[in-house]
């Protein structure tokens, strides 16, 4: 479900097709995760899967980093917005 859930967001959030807001509504990232507390080590455990999961890829190095920078941000902007202990 939460990776049906992200798959389709991502792919509208990287400029494709909204499948996220077709299938289950339109959704706030720091909404979302507002319940969450979410710290600088849990926002760099999420980067280091995704980057994990995107050496799993046929991606260039270029374009990884690429991503990665860009999650980066979004990641940083939801740590500043959840609970935090
Ligand atoms: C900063 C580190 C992050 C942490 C620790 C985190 C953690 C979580 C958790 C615990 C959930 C709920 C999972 C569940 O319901 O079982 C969730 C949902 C989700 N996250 Fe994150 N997240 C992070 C960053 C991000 C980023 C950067 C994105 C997008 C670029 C993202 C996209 C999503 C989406 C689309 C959902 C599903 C929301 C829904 O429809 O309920 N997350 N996240």
């Amino acid at each position: 479900m939460v990776r049906d859930k992200l798959t389709l967001f991502l792919c509208g959030w990287l400029g494709g097709p909204r499948r996220y807001a077709e299938k289950y509504g339109p959704m706030g990232l720091h909404m979302s995760h507002q319940k969450f507390i979410i710290n600088e080590a849990e926002r760099d455990a999420w980067l280091l899967c995704m980057e994990r999961a995107l050496q799993k890829q046929p991606y260039s190095e270029e374009f990884i980093e690429y991503l990665l920078r860009q999650l980066f941000v979004a990641a940083e902007r939801i740590r500043m917005t959840s609970r935090s202990e």
